[in-house]
């Protein structure tokens, strides 16, 4: 069952190379020596390992001659690179930062085999480190919402597979899904919808209170999930969605739109009209208030800001608006919303954090100091790299979960007119060759999409997301030269055990 080679690891590593001789028998008296630096890998691997019931002694200094699994600092690894030797009385795990240690333990814990008479870790040596700095998946909470329980266990699950971005998509036309305190009725209201929306059937969704479809992140919830992830080396990037995307903050603060309203709740997808005026100060005093808010809670270098999809008709009609492109000297609409996105990002840069946006940021004129996160395509990632803006690579065309994965008729619902199978998310190459050589640094990762329209329960989410994003890990982690499709899938076939194991809904591959 096991490949020999690669022991089922995903992502694969960077190098491994199988020792001689025999491996490493886990048994009840195996000592893990920890250094302070490892101290939430050995609480990760030991909770692992008591999982197939074999509880290992945790000390601080074991004798030179005893078996053990120890855990040392050295230094020359990057922030997330490690190093195991296993041999048959020890293995030695290494790393220069906690980061490391804890990729370490996640490698240990796939590694782990039935052996004779017990578990067995078998004997390789392993360095390994990650191509890219962001490996990330966003999660769509607006379209429908998921419950704290299922943010956990996809975390959960992300980590396992060495991703460490979750992109957390917090507002939208349909829904404004966490608490600002300044301006309560964004989740007194902005967070209910009449139904569920996008066709499904009402009432078979969870998630309905007094009639009606939603739920909200309380700030105590959104510092839960932070303070979750962060001990799973994850870092949550929340996207709070301007100028457009924004129907409903507009529906209950009609002030910020052009028109002033009324405006109505869309509990269908598709690119809406109404949008934050550009020409009300307003807006930007609110924009402020709820990203400082956003900020005492998301630790995040990175806050996303959307950008994407701004139908501007309202702005060639609203004097405010056209005002504003006059005082400012702009050239037009684009140069507005440009101007619009500056606003947001001199805030951010002002609390020492930085704007990534969807690639629409680049129309009009891209914000300084922005990060690009391109999805139509690698166009706007290619434009930004070579003009010295970092990206992140999200290509519709490989990176979208919400696009359904076979021919099959019984495959569950997804969005209309998209078809991403396994294959085409492991062909992502982040870094196109038409990035300029000395550019190429500026590709920081790779990031798969789960866009909730046609999401309707826990295991459907799970479902559209396993094993694609097992795909997209290997993708963002491992070197582009040991990507090999059939190794992959035979490694799968071991990952999906993982998953069943987890408790993870996922699609068996074809
Ligand atoms: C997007 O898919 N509208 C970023
Ligand atoms: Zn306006």
């Amino acid at each position: 069952m096991t490949d020999i080679k690669t022991f089922g690891l995903l992502p694969k590593p960077k190098s491994l190379r199988r020792k001689p001789g025999a491996g490493f028998e886990l048994s009840a008296d195996t000592n893990v020596m920890s250094c302070a630096l490892a101290k939430t890998a050995v609480k990760l691997f030991a909770a692992n390992v008591l999982q197939i019931g074999i509880k290992v002694e945790i000390k601080k200094v074991v004798g030179k001659t005893a078996k053990a699994i120890v855990f040392a600092r050295a230094v020359g690894f990057n922030d997330e690179g490690y190093s195991i030797d296993v041999s048959s009385r020890k293995i030695l795990v290494q790393a220069t930062k906690a980061a490391g240690f804890f990729y370490a333990a996640q490698t240990l814990t796939q590694l782990l085999q039935p052996g004779a008479c017990g578990v067995i870790i078998p004997p390789v040596s392993i360095k390994d480190q990650p191509r890219f700095i962001w490996r990330g998946l966003m999660l769509d909470c607006c379209r429908h919402f998921f419950a704290m329980a299922e943010l956990k266990k996809i975390i959960d699950t992300m980590a396992s597979l060495k991703l460490n971005v979750f992109h957390w998509h917090l507002t939208e036309d349909q829904a404004w899904r966490l608490e600002i305190k300044k301006y309560p009725e964004l989740t007194a209201k902005a967070a209910w919808r009449d139904n569920s929306g996008f066709g499904m059937a009402d009432g078979v969704t969870p998630h309905y209170q007094d009639g009606k479809y939603g739920g909200f992140y309380t700030q105590a919830d959104a510092r839960e999930i932070v303070s979750y992830a962060a001990e799973r080396f994850v870092t949550i990037v929340p996207e709070i969605e301007l100028p457009g995307h924004s129907t409903a903050p507009l529906c209950v603060y009609n002030e910020l739109g052009c028109t002033g309203g009324p405006y109505e709740f869309e509990s269908m997808g598709g690119v809406f009209r109404e949008v934050y005026c550009a020409g009300n100060d307003k807006v930007f005093e609110f924009l402020r208030d709820v990203l400082d808010e956003v900020l005492a809670i998301f630790p995040s270098q990175y806050i996303h800001i959307g950008g994407d999809e701004c139908p501007k008709d309202r702005w060639r009609e609203c004097p405010k608006c056209q005002n504003r492109i006059a005082a400012e000297g702009l050239k037009d609409e684009d140069e507005l919303q440009s101007w619009f996105v500056r606003q947001i990002e001199q805030h951010l840069n002002k609390h020492n954090r930085n704007l990534i946006g969807w690639d629409e940021i680049l129309e009009g004129g891209l914000a300084p100091n922005a990060t690009v996160m391109s999805w139509r395509g690698n166009a706007g990632g290619i434009a930004a790299a070579n003009m010295g803006h970092d990206v992140v690579m999200t290509p519709t065309t490989n990176c979208y979960l919400d696009y359904v994965q076979g021919r099959n008729a019984t495959e569950p619902k997804a969005i209309p007119g998209g078809f991403l199978p396994l294959e085409k998310v492991y062909e992502l190459e982040p870094v196109p060759r038409q990035i300029k050589p000395a550019q190429r640094k500026h590709v920081i990762g790779g990031q798969a999409n789960m866009w909730t329209e046609y999401v309707q329960t826990d295991d459907h989410l799970e479902y559209m997301i396993f094993p694609r994003l097992c795909a997209l890990a290997e993708v963002v982690w491992s070197p582009k030269t040991g990507r090999n499709w059939e190794d992959f899938r035979k490694r799968l076939a071991i990952e999906g055990k993982r998953l069943r194991t987890r408790g993870v809904n996922y699609r068996s591959p074809d």
